[in-house]
């Protein structure tokens, strides 16, 4: 507390908290755009988090990407999240393995001492397989599962840098810049306003699905993600936001 009332952090977390409309901000020091470390510290944050407000039988969603990764190789074993379910918070976005949403929360569980159950569904699958294979009883019983999560923890992404790494279409990529697309989370992503302008086709829990969920946890740093952050956490940011003060100060000269 002594660290971030020196470096102005207390006050940024009060100034974004305020803009964005979130009940709870915390900014770590430096930018995670120029140093891995900064990416742990957001991740030391997540685990925190998780650990002060841990109740007995929950289950906790987790999204995909490096943020997550570093959330889930930051968190250590907790008793009282010992009796915690992980489950991924959606299906497969087209990620390498370390980065989906299954193997973080995986890592997580293993971590923390506690439990998980995995969704096992292709990424690329044509409409008429999902619709198949949504009806399946065991994917039935994972999605509720899912659903019933009490927290949420999920990244944000640049849009372009998103359906880049998830290796896009040629076609994709042309329609979201057309479309104005900024950022990403949960693999929709959104334009400047917060609209949605598309939706991948993997699984899981939805953006509507959040309302039944006591705590989402956005985590997201480096003054790269600050539109989208800006854009995205007004409407789908809920309770919290982890992030750094790069974007932090980047978010608030944007708003
Ligand atoms: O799903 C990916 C996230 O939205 C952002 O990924 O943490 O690797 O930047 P990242």
């Amino acid at each position: 507390p002594l660290i971030k009332e020196l470096f102005g952090l207390t006050e940024l977390e009060t100034r974004l908290q305020r803009s964005l409309g979130l009940k709870k901000v915390v900014v770590v020091p430096g930018d995670s755009d120029r140093s891995d470390w900064v990416k742990k510290e957001m991740g030391r944050a997540v685990a925190r988090i998780l650990k002060i407000t841990a109740r007995p039988n929950q289950v906790v969603a987790v999204a995909g990407g490096t943020t997550l990764a570093a959330a889930a190789e930051m968190m250590s074993a907790f008793p009282g999240l010992r009796e915690t379910t992980f489950v991924p918070a959606r299906g497969g976005l087209g990620e390498v393995v370390e980065l989906e949403a299954n193997y973080i929360a995986s890592l997580m569980a293993q971590k923390a001492g506690g439990h998980y159950r995995l969704l096992h569904v292709p990424d690329q699958l044509s409409e008429e397989a999902r619709q198949t294979l949504v009806k399946e009883p065991h994917i039935q019983e994972m999605l509720e599962l899912m659903r019933s999560a009490r927290i949420v923890v999920h990244g944000i992404g640049d849009a372009r840098a998103m359906a880049a790494r998830r290796k896009s279409s040629p076609g994709l990529l042309r329609r979201l810049e057309e479309d104005g697309a900024i950022g990403e989370a949960f693999g929709y992503y959104f334009n400047r306003r917060g609209e949605i302008v598309h939706r991948g086709r993997s699984i899981g829990l939805n953006l509507e699905d959040l309302v039944n969920v006591d705590k989402v946890i956005a985590v997201a740093g480096g003054a790269a993600k600050a539109e989208a952050v800006a854009a995205i956490l007004p409407v789908a940011g809920k309770d919290t936001l982890i992030t750094d003060e790069a974007a932090a100060r980047a978010v608030l000269t944007n708003l």
